[in-house]
């Protein structure tokens, strides 16, 4: 799920050209039907959809017209990658366990948006990107893979903003495979466990 240029849907589409990579990319979806990742998608040879949120009245709708399509495309995992919009609790909790993310700061340190501005403002001496199990609580689900890099004296927002996102297309293959490839199974028995105990 995209809403923007695709970087990191780029970075997992080549990953998956590998022949022994464990996951395919078969279905990409944006929120913005003029998102730049569609296209690149396309030339993948990789089929899109875009859903407007104004064609739904509800939230509720618009997350469950998503859910329809990937379950009518067979889709086993969910990677979200710069997908710009807050799922609903029962869309997380449809996904659970098979839908993971992307953020740009070392979870939990920096939620939300504009978080190398964040780790500036902070002085971070240490900033980086993480990858997550996506649950109805925003960018806090257990982590499967961090990147760190140091915050230089003179980085501003768009140097560490740029040293991080190499690390992101470099983790976010990974962190899929891993997901893939039953290497996060002990991870996701113990998520389960946290989203029962968050609803209650
Ligand atoms: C990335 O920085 C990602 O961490 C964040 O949104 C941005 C998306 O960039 N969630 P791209 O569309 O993958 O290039």
């Amino acid at each position: 799920l995209i809403s923007g240029r695709g970087s990191n849907m780029s970075a997992l589409i080549d990953a998956t050209r590998n022949p022994d990579y464990p996951a395919e990319i078969a279905l990409v979806i944006s929120n913005k039907p003029d998102a730049a990742g569609l296209e690149i998608a396309r030339k993948h040879g990789i089929a899109t959809l875009s859903f407007s949120q104004k064609a739904f009245e509800t939230r509720d709708a618009f997350d469950q017209a998503i859910h329809k399509a990937l379950q009518d495309n067979a889709i086993e995992l969910v990677a979200l990658a710069g997908f710009m919009r807050i799922l609903t609790p029962r869309f997380c909790q449809q996904w659970l366990g098979r839908m993971i993310n992307i953020h740009p700061s070392l979870l939990p340190a920096f939620k939300g948006l504009d978080t190398h501005a964040q780790a500036l403002a902070a002085g971070a001496h240490a900033h980086g990107c993480s990858v997550h199990f996506v649950t109805p609580e925003l960018d806090d689900g257990p982590v499967i893979l961090q990147a760190r890099i140091a915050v230089l004296p003179d980085d501003d927002e768009e140097g560490l903003a740029a040293r991080v996102l190499a690390e992101e297309h470099r983790i976010y293959p990974e962190a899929l495979a891993m997901l893939a490839d039953g290497r996060c199974e002990a991870m996701k028995a113990t998520l389960s466990n946290t989203a029962l105990v968050s609803q209650a």
